[in-house]
């Protein structure tokens, strides 16, 4: 057995007794999207730092739990509040509750974030369903020992988002009269936003939203077996393209007032899995 796995057995064992149920569906909510949680009947919570070895969020607008929870027939495992590799926790360490939520039984991973927008059809408040993701400028999650218990070590990326999923997601979107966009997502380490520049590369690479998550999340999640889907909430237009300073109070602000679309979009697509 890998040392990361017999880590990861490990803080499962210690929390399996607040373990209400096997979940089905797993859910990561990014930087002002953590209300969602509430939209559930929620059944139990345990908080990151009652998780021993589990890493803590240290972002303003990130909660710091896992709260279990039903919604529209499905039993659900929600991260309110994720933790990212600018904190400065190693990537195997990013990842590991995305991990941890597979080893609980969760087949289906739903990943949500708030991201700038590079494509210039957007605009601030749009949802994004991604489509695919360019993880290169940050460490593969898969670097070191290969967790063989989870998944091989050569995973396949081909379709890391299920497109089954984003095609439901879609559905869900016309049936809650949400117009939702669809595009590739990068992960840059951050934490500062970007300059100009680097946002016309990333616009030639093909990029249509920019963020600090969800790539390597997706990737963990993929080499596990899991189906992925992704939505970005685009809090902002990229630099350069804004006409204003970027700051994280304006990503919280316009996270908050998507809220409602993002809840309603989010709770039709779970009933419909
Ligand atoms: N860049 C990177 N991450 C982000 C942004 C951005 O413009 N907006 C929200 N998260």
């Amino acid at each position: 057995m890998s040392a990361e796995y017999e880590r990861l057995n490990g803080i499962i064992r210690s929390i399996e007794g607040r373990i209400p149920f096997k979940p089905q569906v797993a859910v990561v909510l990014g930087s002002g999207l953590g209300e969602f949680a509430k939209s559930m009947e929620v059944v139990s919570e345990i908080r990151y730092e009652d998780i021993p070895g589990f890493p803590k969020s240290t972002v303003l607008g990130h909660e710091g739990k896992l709260v279990f929870g039903r919604l529209n027939g499905k039993k659900l495992v929600c991260m309110q509040g994720r933790v990212h590799y600018y904190e400065g926790y190693d990537v195997s360490d990013v990842v590991m509750p995305v991990r941890l939520m597979r080893m609980m039984g969760a087949d289906t991973l739903i990943l949500t974030n708030a991201a700038g927008g590079i494509n210039r059809e957007f605009t601030t408040g749009d949802l994004m369903c991604i489509s695919d993701h360019i993880s290169d400028f940050v460490p593969s999650p898969l670097r070191g020992e290969n967790l063989d218990e989870l998944g091989v070590r050569f995973p396949d990326m081909s379709e890391v988002y299920d497109k089954g999923l984003c095609l439901k997601l879609m559905q869900a979107a016309e049936a809650v009269g949400v117009d939702l966009k669809t595009g590739v997502y990068v992960q840059l380490s951050g934490p500062n936003y970007e300059t100009p520049a680097e946002i016309r590369m990333l616009e030639c690479l093909g990029a249509d939203a920019v963020g600090m998550s969800t790539a390597v999340e997706a990737m963990a999640a993929r080499h596990a077996g899991m189906r992925v889907c992704g939505v970005s909430l685009i809090t902002n237009m990229a630099s350069g393209i804004s006409e204003t300073e970027l700051s994280h109070a304006e990503v919280t602000g316009v996270a908050d007032k998507a809220s409602e679309s993002f809840q309603k979009l989010l709770g039709m697509f779970i009933g419909m899995l």
